[in-house]
Formats: structure tokens, C-alpha cells, sequence
């Protein structure tokens, strides 16, 4: 189905901060009816809520919990856009990483938060014709780098994910798009001394991407620089990318 942002209702998870905070201010700019704005701490959107007329509702929400996410979706019936939006990044290395812990605590909020989002907002993105799903996933979902490989591989299921989702949804008229980020400029990435795009500039593409009837998004300089080297040169992009090795671990 066609859709325009004006009038639409979604729900966007992480909306306290960072790029879901942007996507949740650009919404509203945008003519949005509605945005249930998730996060765990919903005191961080008191000021949201109160200056959106009615528009912005909160909703307490820890995607990795199973329950809480029933919740969010009993509270929220008429969501239209669904927007995948939390993640962590722990900027482990596969290897140097002291054990486990850290991957797979990624991989529980990134993929299986995610995961388990999808699956029980797929049956009101069918009741509201079908919808909209937008997962975020990374340029390091298109490509393993060392300094934060156990992060990449979450983005990597979220890609691969995204891609089977949208041949399962397609028969009840579910739009699936799937966001590639490079370097943007929110907590994330404070560490990351390089040239970042603006968290609303990311908003903004996400939209153009929804209206324009996309698959993917490219949101910035970085993104698409990536999407190009894919596909011209993967193994040379690989080599490129292969020296930005993980922080030491210390003892
Ligand atoms: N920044 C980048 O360079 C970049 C690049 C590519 C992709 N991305 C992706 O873009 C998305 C947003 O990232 P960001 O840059 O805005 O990061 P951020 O500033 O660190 O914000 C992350 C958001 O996710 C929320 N979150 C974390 N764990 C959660 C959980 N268990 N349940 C619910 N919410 C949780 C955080 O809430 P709390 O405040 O409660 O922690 C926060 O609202 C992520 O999926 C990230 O992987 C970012």
C-alpha cells in the first residue's frame, strides 16, 4: 500500500534518545496523527509528550522482554509504521572479548528484541492494511568489522532477518524496509572520531523511504559510499575495513 506520513500512526522503539528520539520529533513535524514513543524510561519523554498535544504517547518498554512487548502491543492497535529502532553496541571483537556476555547481550536486545517485536506487531500492520515495518539495521550489517564485530553479526541477522520477513509478510500487504546507518551522531557513536550524519537527517531519509515505496535506506555519505563499494569491489571493501581492529581488552 501507498503511504504518507501525514496522518499515519507508529511506534518507534528507543524514542529517548539518539536517532528514535529524532525519528519521534520528525514524525510529529511531519503531520504524523499519532506516535507511541517506547523506551524503558518513560520520565526521558515527559517534555515530548507534553509539547505534542496529545500526539506523542509513551509506552514502557524493554524489548527484551517478552511481556512488556505483549503489553506495547495491546496498548497500541492502530499502529500503521512500525519503527525497529533500539540497539546496543558494546564494541566487542569477536575474539579479544574477554567471553561471551557481551554478544549475547547484543544479540538480545538488537536481534531477538527485534525479532520478537516483529512478530507481535505483524497482526495489527495486517488489521491497518498491511502497514509498514522499518527495521534499522547498520553498515556493519552489510559488511563484519573487527572493532565492533560481535555487534556487526547482530546486524547482520537484522539484514537477514528483514529480508524474510518481508517474503512472509508480503501476502498481507506488509511494506518492509530495512535502514543501513553509517557513522551517525548520537551516544552510539560518541567514540567513533569520524564525520557523522545528524540523527535527523537519518529521520528524514527513513521517511522519504516509507513514501517512496523503498526496500532499503541508505541514510548517509558513509551508507552510501558502502552500498556502492558492495557492490563494485566486497572483497576490497572487506580489506579496507579489516584493519579497524578492537579496543584492547584491559586486565
Ligand atoms: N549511531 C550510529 O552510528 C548508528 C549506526 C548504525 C546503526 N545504528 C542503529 O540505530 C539505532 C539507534 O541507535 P542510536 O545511535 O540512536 O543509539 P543510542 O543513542 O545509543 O540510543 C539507543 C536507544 O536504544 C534504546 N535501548 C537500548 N536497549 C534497549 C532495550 N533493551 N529496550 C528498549 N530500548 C533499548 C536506548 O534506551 P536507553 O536510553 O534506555 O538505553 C536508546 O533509546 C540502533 O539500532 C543502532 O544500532 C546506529
Amino acid at each position: 500500500m501507498d503511504m504518507q506520513l501525514k496522518g499515519s500512526v507508529c511506534f518507534v522503539t528507543g524514542s529517548n534518545r539518539g536517532i528514535g528520539r529524532a525519528i519521534v520529533e520528525e514524525l510529529i513535524k511531519s503531520g504524523a496523527a499519532k506516535v507511541y514513543a517506547a523506551a524503558r524510561n518513560t520520565e526521558a519523554l515527559k517534555e515530548l509528550v507534553a509539547a505534542s498535544k496529545g500526539k506523542v504517547v509513551a509506552v514502557r518498554l524493554d524489548v527484551t522482554s517478552e511481556e512488556q512487548i505483549r503489553a506495547a502491543a495491546r496498548s497500541a492497535p492502530d499502529t500503521q509504521i512500525l519503527i525497529n529502532n533500539a540497539g546496543i553496541a558494546n564494541y566487542t571483537g569477536v575474539i579479544s572479548a574477554a567471553d561471551s556476555k557481551s554478544a549475547r547481550a547484543e544479540m538480545e536486545v538488537n536481534y531477538f528484541g527485534l525479532m520478537n517485536m516483529t512478530r507481535a506487531f505483524a497482526p495489527i500492520l495486517a488489521k491497518n492494511e498491511g502497514g509498514v515495518l522499518v527495521n534499522i539495521s547498520s553498515v556493519g550489517g552489510l559488511l563484519g568489522i573487527p572493532a565492533f564485530g560481535t555487534y556487526c553479526a547482530t546486524k547482520a541477522a537484522v539484514h537477514s532477518l528483514t529480508q524474510s520477513v518481508r517474503g512472509e509478510l508480503s501476502a498481507q500487504g506488509t511494506r518492509v524496509i530495512c535502514v543501513y546507518p553509517g557513522p551517525i551522531d548520537t551516544d552510539m557513536a560518541a567514540r567513533l572520531d569520524i564525520e557523522k550524519e545528524t540523527p535527523q537527517q537519518v529521520a528524514r531519509e527513513i521517511f522519504l523511504g516509507i513514501e517512496s515505496g523503498a526496500e532499503e535506506v541508505y541514510p548517509d555519505k558513509v551508507s552510501l559510499d558502502f552500498a556502492a563499494k558492495l557492490k563494485a569491489d566486497a572483497k576490497g571493501l572487506e580489506k579496507a575495513w579489516s584493519t579497524m581492529l578492537p579496543q584492547p581488552v584491559e586486565v
